[in-house]
Parts: structure tokens; C-alpha cells; sequence
């Protein structure tokens, strides 16, 4: 008898997430009804965005208790009544932090083959993070040969390509990042120009010294302080990449009092927000552009992977205390026919 193993929500979180906001449940699959697909997760990724998905507030229905906690994972297709989807067929979709999943298949894509490049490619440099930074920098921000990027959570899986594709543009780009690694990981090994310890620095006067001629463009990961600091220095017409906002998620502080803000109408800055999901039909323009630019080893990813299922809900916190190096992913179970394709 095979037993699906998966972490439920027992709680609604309150500040950041914790492994006891999360049970354990076993339980035996059933037999797979009519046009069902049954799929082996192999991998999860683990996002700031999964402690948004407890907010009302979310792009997203929120999570209550009792739900199988949400994840985009990629898994193999293991048995299936549904002739779209035959077993071994390679898969992505929302599958939840669970050993094996169960639907009609409607939610799951078949993935590309990567010819050349390990499965954990689909999760450094493509998906829903290569899309964001592409979507944000290319779309978004624009940035023109010359101009002074800005990027948070810089040595991020989001960052660190937004980053790297802004200096493909030709800009001049400032990475701010946690701590004195993560610095000189970005200047030394991705090409930054410059970096800023906003856990070791003051950041305005560090924006004031390495952006004389003010930003032009900030691709902004963490929202609060940051993003108010960089405002102050927005060129007139800059514009703000609204990707993330790791630095609120959590609800636990009172949010940032912006000084700021009036630089939006001042300097007549743009700011705009986006979610990948709604930018899908972008995979056929950017795929193609951010595996040309890896080969041409103009764009590095890193990916930060952790074993077992069991350790995910402790996983999940590296990401905000920074300990994350590389997009942090959970490895749920093997596949040595989808890992090596
Ligand atoms: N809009 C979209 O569709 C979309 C899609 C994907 C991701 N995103 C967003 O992109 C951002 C990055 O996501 P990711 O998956 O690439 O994660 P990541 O950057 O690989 O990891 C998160 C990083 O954020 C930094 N961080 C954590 N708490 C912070 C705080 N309070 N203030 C400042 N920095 C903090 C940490 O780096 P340091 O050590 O440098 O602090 C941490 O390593 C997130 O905001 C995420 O929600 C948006």
C-alpha cells in the first residue's frame, strides 16, 4: 500500500511562519478514479510568497487550515487514466507540499526538455523566477544603456538574474544585499558594479555615494525602508519595479512610515507591480532569450536545495533570515529519468 505523506496547515500563522504552523499527516492513496492523473512530486519550490498565500490580501484564495500547504513543485506522472498525460511525462503545477498528488491533469504542464542543462534549471532561470526578473527588468523597467539600476535581495534567485539581465541592457547596476558575501558574490562573480550591506551600511548615504546622478530604475524585492530609501533618490521619469516585498509579508510590524513617497509625484516616477501568472504567455519570448544569454555565460543561477519532505516547513525561514544562496528548493523524492533530461 503506497501512504502519501503531507504538511497541512494547522494554524493561521501570525508574524513569520514556523514549522509548528504546520502538522504532519500520513494517510493511504486511494485507488485513481476516472481520468485522474497521478503524479510523484520531485521537487518544491519554497517562496516568500507562500506566507502572502495566509492573506486575504493575496493574489490567491488564502490558505486555511486543514489545506494541504500550496507549492509549485515539478513531478512524473506515475499512473493516469487521462491519455494527455502518460506515466513518466515530466510535469509542473501546484502540487502541494505532499509525496504525490491527485487531479483531473488540468493543472499540470508538461515541461520543455532543457537540452544541456540539469531539471533544476526550470528553477533558477526559468519559471516563474527568470520570468519575473525578465518580465520586470525587459518590460518594466526598461532600463537604457548608461542608466543606474538598482535591485534588492540582489544575491536572490529573482535579484541576481534582474540584476545580470539589467547589465545586459548596458546599465550601470547597484546590488543591495545582506551582508559582506553576498557583496562581493555579486560584484566579483556576477558583474554588479557596485553592491551595498544594507545589514552594514547606512543605506541612503551608500545610494548617495554610488549613485551620484540619482537611480533610474529600482527593481524592488523587499519594499519597507529600502525601497523609501532608493524613492528618495528616483531620478525625474524613473521607474519602480514593485516584484516583491519580502520585508512586509510577514505582518508582524507596524509597516514602514514612508518619507518619501511624495518623489512619485515630484519626480513623476512609475511605479507598477506585477504577478508572473498573469504574464504566462511571455515563456515563448523569454525562455528562448535567458537560455541564449546563460549559454553565452552572460547569466549565472545558483539553486539552494534541501533534502526531504520532512524538512520543509524549517526550510521555508531561510529564506527571510537571508541563508538562502540561491533559489531555495525542496528536494521531495528522485527521479533519475527527470533529473538527468
Ligand atoms: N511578482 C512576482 O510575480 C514574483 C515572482 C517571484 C518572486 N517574486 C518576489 O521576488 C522576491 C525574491 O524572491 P526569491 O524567490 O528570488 O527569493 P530570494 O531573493 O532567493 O530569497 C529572499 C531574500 O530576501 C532577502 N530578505 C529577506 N528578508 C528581508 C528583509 N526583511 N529585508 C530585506 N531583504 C530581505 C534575503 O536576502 P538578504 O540576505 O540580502 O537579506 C533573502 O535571501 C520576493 O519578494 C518574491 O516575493 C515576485
Amino acid at each position: 500500500m503506497t501512504v502519501n505523506q503531507q504538511w497541512l496547515i494547522a494554524r493561521q500563522p501570525r508574524g513569520p511562519l514556523r514549522p509548528s504552523d504546520f502538522t504532519w499527516r500520513e494517510s493511504p492513496l486511494e485507488p485513481l478514479g476516472p481520468g485522474m492523473v497521478r503524479t510523484r512530486v520531485l521537487y518544491a519550490w519554497l517562496d516568500p510568497t507562500n506566507r502572502v498565500w495566509f492573506s486575504r490580501g493575496s493574489y490567491l484564495p488564502p490558505l486555511v487550515v486543514g489545506d494541504v500547504m500550496r507549492a509549485v513543485c515539478i513531478g512524473v506522472v506515475e499512473e493516469s487514466n487521462n491519455p494527455a498525460l502518460q506515466p513518466g511525462t515530466t510535469v509542473t503545477g501546484f502540487m502541494g507540499w505532499q509525496t504525490r498528488s491527485t487531479s483531473d491533469g488540468s493543472d499540470l504542464t508538461v515541461l520543455p526538455e532543457l537540452p544541456g542543462l540539469p531539471l533544476t534549471a526550470h528553477f533558477g532561470l526559468l519559471s516563474h523566477i527568470g520570468l519575473a526578473a525578465y518580465h520586470g527588468v525587459v518590460d518594466i523597467g526598461r532600463p537604457q544603456p548608461g542608466q543606474t539600476v538598482v535591485v534588492s535581495a540582489a544575491a536572490g534567485a529573482v535579484g541576481s538574474l534582474a540584476g545580470q539581465i539589467a547589465k545586459i541592457a548596458g546599465a550601470r547596476v547597484i546590488g543591495i544585499a545582506g551582508g559582506p558575501e553576498k557583496c562581493r558574490r555579486i560584484t566579483e562573480d556576477l558583474g554588479f558594479d557596485a553592491a551595498i550591506d544594507y545589514k552594514g551600511e547606512d543605506v541612503v548615504a551608500a545610494l548617495r555615494r554610488l549613485c551620484p546622478d540619482g537611480v533610474d530604475v529600482y527593481f524592488d524585492n523587499v519594499g519597507g525602508a529600502v525601497l523609501d530609501a532608493v524613492l528618495g533618490e528616483i531620478n525625474d521619469f524613473g521607474r519602480v519595479v514593485a516584484c516583491g516585498m519580502i520585508g512586509e509579508y510577514d505582518e508582524s510590524g507596524q509597516g514602514h512610515v514612508f518619507t518619501n513617497l511624495s518623489n512619485l509625484v515630484n519626480r513623476r516616477t512609475t511605479l507598477q507591480g506585477f504577478i508572473v501568472l498573469d504574464h504566462l504567455d511571455l515563456v515563448e519570448v523569454a525562455y528562448p532569450r535567458l537560455l541564449d544569454w546563460h549559454a553565452a555565460g552572460r547569466l549565472q543561477y545558483a539553486v539552494d536545495v534541501v533534502d526531504g519532505l520532512e524538512n520543509v516547513p524549517a526550510a521555508l525561514g531561510r529564506l527571510f533570515e537571508g541563508t538562502n544562496s540561491g533559489k531555495l528548493i525542496a528536494r521531495i523524492s528522485t527521479d533519475e529519468g527527470a533529473d538527468a533530461r
